[in-house]
């Protein structure tokens, strides 16, 4: 499985940045699956974020006894057939993977518990060209089948129609004879345990994923089992430009220049909303080197030696709600600790920049939310560690805290976090507010739990949640707490990158 690497040239003009046809039957198995270096040929290539404006994001998350599920996807202000097509997709994998669970079968053991995650990222945004990418991961089954990783990736063209129409990876090829073609060269190059004949029987239900590196190279990326045997992992081709130009149709001509940008700006006709942003005056995205924001100017939060403090926990965002959180939080002077998924970090920079400057802490909460123990060694860091820059991006500070996601750590998670410098914080009092929507109901549970010198974890990605707040601040600020961050309820006592704190 020899693949071609190829020296990473400038993105100065297309043509000069392209040459010739470029091989590479990538098939990633085993250890190397998605921890592939950014000058993989075959990765393609992801835009910032944080810098589209009318983005936001949607996070779903689940878990229990018997179920691990995380799910997030964008939303983008002004393409509309987009994000109707994005929640569908996802709710199809989500729902029945979630009704499955809900089974009243046996509780399954520990690590067995069925994890379904779905992770995102932006293959372009640009004119009036998105294309969302979409990765599903699913745990195997009780057998050991059925796990592996679905890849699709989105595209919209805001200029077809009144409205704008979703398009299909497929779409960026020109018709069903220059798909057929597409499906021959690829055939020639994949290697073993890839079956070139499932590529030439079905090309539009195989070429699921179509995007651009950075080099300007086309990738194909199939899921899991669509073209090789599901163990093989993920399998892609990368086709140069003197290959794949002929096969593209207009709208994917237009794709692939919306990918490759050097300055990607999204100009959708309909004019996008404000971002949910709100905690942040700044436009979103920091211009790219400019000087991070000052250490925050805030009151010092109580000595927790001697006041009775309590620490309020927010996982998985920040959201769409984070912001009016964050003027609760600041109406009662009230610090907490958010610990952020980096895909919405990276998508709410000036949620970030708000959280820092109001004093509040920022930890990590890896950047897809898999569950780690299932994940080697080098996607388990990668998962730390591109959170660690998204915070440290917008804040200039990274992060000294991780919670693992569901609180499952162990195994490697330990000497990774050590080597990062970050110290393990877990929770003993739970809002268990995932599957409530009823806000006087979790404010009752936190408040129950709520105990000096507790740890208690919410989450801001739920409405309910936020909605919960208030009571939350003003019942236990009647029993005398102060709201403070968990490094401050922690000062003085040891804090040890790597180990942990905060358990039940
Ligand atoms: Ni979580």
């Amino acid at each position: 499985m020899a693949r071609t690497r190829r020296r990473r040239r400038p993105l100065a003009g297309l043509a000069a940045a392209i040459t010739g046809v470029t091989l590479t039957a990538g098939c990633v198995s085993g250890d190397d699956r998605e921890a592939a270096p950014l000058t993989d040929p075959t990765a393609i290539r992801q835009i910032d974020p944080g810098g589209v404006p009318g983005l936001s994001t949607v996070t779903l998350g689940e878990h229990d006894a018997r179920i691990r599920l995380f799910a997030g996807y964008p939303r983008i202000a002004g393409a509309e057939p987009l994000n109707g097509a994005l929640a569908g997709q996802v709710d199809g994998d989500v729902r029945p993977f979630a009704e499955r669970a809900a089974g009243t079968g046996p509780r399954p053991p520990d690590g067995a518990v069925p994890e379904l995650n779905v992770e995102w990222s932006l293959a372009a945004a640009s004119g009036d060209v998105v294309g969302v990418r979409l990765v599903t991961a699913r745990s195997p089954g009780p057998s050991g089948s059925g796990g592996g990783e679905t890849r699709r990736t989105i595209w919209y063209d805001g200029a077809a129609g009144a409205s704008g129409a979703v398009r299909s990876s497929a779409d960026l090829v020109n018709g069903p004879s220059a798909l057929s073609r597409l499906a021959s060269l690829v055939a020639a190059r994949v290697a073993a345990p890839a079956v070139p004949a499932k590529l030439t029987a079905d090309p539009r239900g195989v070429f699921s994923s179509l995007g651009f590196n950075g080099q300007g190279d086309l990738v194909t990326e199939f899921s899991d089992g669509s073209v090789a045997p599901a163990p093989a992992g993920r399998v892609a081709v990368v086709l140069g430009h003197a290959a794949y130009e002929p096969l593209l149709s207009p709208f994917g001509r237009r794709a692939r220049d919306a990918a490759l940008a050097v300055r990607p700006e999204l100009t959708l006709r309909t004019a996008p909303s404000p971002p949910p942003d709100r905690a942040g005056t700044a436009p979103p995205g920091r211009p790219t080197g400019s000087a991070p924001p000052p250490s925050p100017r805030t009151a010092p939060q109580a000595d927790c030696r001697v006041a009775k403090c309590v620490a309020l926990t927010f996982d998985d965002g920040p959201g769409p709600d984070t912001g009016r959180l964050l003027d609760m939080l600041a109406e009662r002077d009230a610090r907490a600790t958010f610990f952020v998924v980096g895909a919405n970090a990276a998508a709410h920079p000036a949620l970030l920049r708000g959280m820092h400057a109001k004093g509040h802490e920022i930890g990590n909460h890896t950047h897809a939310h898999r569950v780690l123990a299932r994940l080697p060694a080098l996607r388990i860091n990668s998962e730390i560690q591109r959170t660690q820059e998204a915070v440290r991006s917008a804040t200039g500070r990274a992060p000294t805290l991780l919670r693992p996601p569901y609180g499952e750590g162990g195994g490697a998670v330990a000497r990774i976090a050590r080597s990062q410098g970050l110290a393990q914080i877990l929770w003993n009092g739970d809002g268990d507010d995932l599957a409530d929507t009823d806000p006087r109901a979790i404010a009752d549970r936190v408040v129950s739990q709520a105990r000096p010198g507790g740890i208690v974890r919410l989450h801001d990605v739920r409405a309910a949640s936020v909605d919960a707040v208030p009571a939350v601040l003003d019942r236990l600020d009647g029993d005398g707490f102060r709201f403070v961050t968990v490094s401050a309820l922690l000062a003085g006592r040891s804090l040890v990158p790597g180990s942990t704190s905060g358990g039940r």
